[in-house]
């Protein structure tokens, strides 16, 4: 019987956030995708994780209005996007009222696929979002962090996908940010995975450890249902596998998607002198590019690599590097051993650095490892280590219950805060996530219209305050 694979094409998402930190622009994208929209693919991803900071904060544009104009021209493809759970796009918890409102935005402009995960797997820091989008008529994919350690059992797999489908979503992830899953472990996961659900499975990874094309191949004879894949310009090294390499390998075969290469060869015709301008202004660094097996070894994610550097850097203390790689896990077992992606990725790196930097393990606490501690973000596979939090966060009392329960309705002051700036309903939710950059971005944005500087556009505000 056949079963052909599905492919979600990442290079308007993850693949060139993954290489070249995320700059591309919607004037690059614009151009192809009537030729994408033709492939077939099973989804575009195009929006959310990286792209909405980077967009506002570097490209000075209004994400809004790029997910607008890709849904013109996707007339016959699903869009998807990448949501932090409670974290929305952001890097810590928000009230539930923004999370229902910034959903309800994402499937009114045009989003039809919404990945939601959280960085600990506590599914409740999913729930909110799964609701709305169940509610908005949008399909709810939960995505699990993929990580190793002695908690994360085949029994732990399994358990939680039925979990995510008593929750009600539409479809599972295992989304493996830092290319950890292994060829023949696909297959052991995958395949516990679809006996312990009916849900749909999807696979991401990244080609970080040089593993990924084939443990997609394993994971897709173990029936996994859609790959993540990435046109090859901007495919391999720490982005995903190329797509039109899996797509072939698969020809002929039951799982042969029937998409047509001579499409997809145009499509990459146009990709590629975007990459070669990427690696002559030095955006994209050859060394993202290669495999580096050693992931396996740290398991940290490419991300979150590239910030101990420049932290390590900023703090004039590179040569202690390999020190910091070897704490990072020892202060990931102290708090509970989560997955590490944004933001425990953020949170475990920061408080390794620390840990190194002071010569003194848990002197120096930056607030989010306090946050972790104290269970702001939730709860984690394992408890944390009693001594490391006594230490951390005193007496501090430790919530148990659904973080975002103590946050109470922000909405209406965010409106009232930003109200002199807001053109589009949309704007209130920029501002939500990344005030100052928002802020940065309404003023450049006035400028352009009223052709007079920033400055001017600023005072202007000051003097007709709404
Ligand atoms: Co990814």
């Amino acid at each position: 019987m056949a079963k052909p694979i599905k492919i979600t094409e990442t290079i308007l998402r993850d693949a060139h956030q993954s290489l070249i930190a995320t700059r591309m622009t919607t004037e690059q994208m614009l151009p192809i995708i009537e030729k994408m929209d033709k492939v077939g693919y099973h989804s575009v991803e195009c929006w959310g994780g990286a792209t909405f900071d980077a967009s506002l904060r570097f490209l000075k544009e209004d994400p809004w209005e790029r997910l607008r104009k890709l849904k013109d021209g996707f007339k016959n493809t699903k869009l998807q996007m990448l949501f932090r759970g409670q974290n929305i796009l952001g890097y810590s918890p928000y009230a539930d009222d923004v999370v229902e409102y910034f959903v309800q935005k994402s499937i009114a402009n045009g989003i039809d696929i919404i990945r939601i995960f959280d960085c600990l797997n506590d599914l409740r820091n999913l729930e909110t979002a799964v609701k709305a989008t169940n509610k908005e008529g949008g399909h709810a994919q939960i995505a699990l962090s993929y990580t190793l350690g002695d908690a994360y059992t085949m029994d732990y797999w399994m358990d939680i996908a039925k979990r995510i489908e008593d929750m009600g979503a539409d479809s599972i992830c295992i989304k493996d940010m830092a290319g950890l899953l292994l060829p023949y472990s696909a297959t052991e996961l995958v395949s516990a995975m679809k006996s312990a659900t009916k849900l749909p499975i999807q696979l991401h990874t990244h080609y970080t450890s040089g593993e990924a094309s084939m443990t997609y191949m394993k994971a897709v004879e173990a029936g996994v249902d859609v790959i993540d894949c990435a046109m090859s310009p901007f495919a391999l090294g720490t982005s995903q596998p190329a797509t039109e390499c899996m797509v072939q390998a698969f020809k002929g075969t039951e799982y042969d998607c029937g998409y047509d290469m001579n499409l997809l060869g145009e499509i990459a015709d146009y990709f590629r002198p975007l990459r070669d301008e990427a690696l002559e202004s030095g955006l994209l660094n050859p060394k993202n590019m290669g495999v580096n097996i050693k992931t396996l070894q740290y398991q940290v994610p490419g991300g979150m690599l590239s910030n101990l550097t420049s932290q390590l850097k900023d703090m004039g203390i590179e040569d202690k590097f390999y020190e910091v790689l070897e704490e990072v896990p020892r202060v990931r077992k102290d708090f509970g051993e989560p997955p590490l992606v944004t933001p425990s990725s953020q949170i475990v790196g920061t408080q390794a650095v620390m840990n190194v930097f002071a010569g003194e393990r848990y002197k120096m606490v930056p607030q989010q490892s306090k946050d972790l501690l104290s269970g702001k973000y939730g709860a984690c596979v394992k408890p944390f280590d009693k001594e490391v939090q006594k230490k951390c966060i005193g007496d501090t009392p430790v919530i148990t219950h659904r973080p975002a329960d103590d946050i109470a309705p922000q909405l209406d002051k965010l409106n009232a805060e930003m109200a002199q700036w807001k053109q589009q309903d949309e704007d209130v939710l920029s501002y939500a996530l990344f005030p100052q950059v928002a802020v940065d971005f309404f003023k450049y944005r006035q400028a352009q219209q009223t052709k007079v500087d920033p400055a001017a556009a600023d005072e202007k505000n000051k003097a007709y305050p709404v």
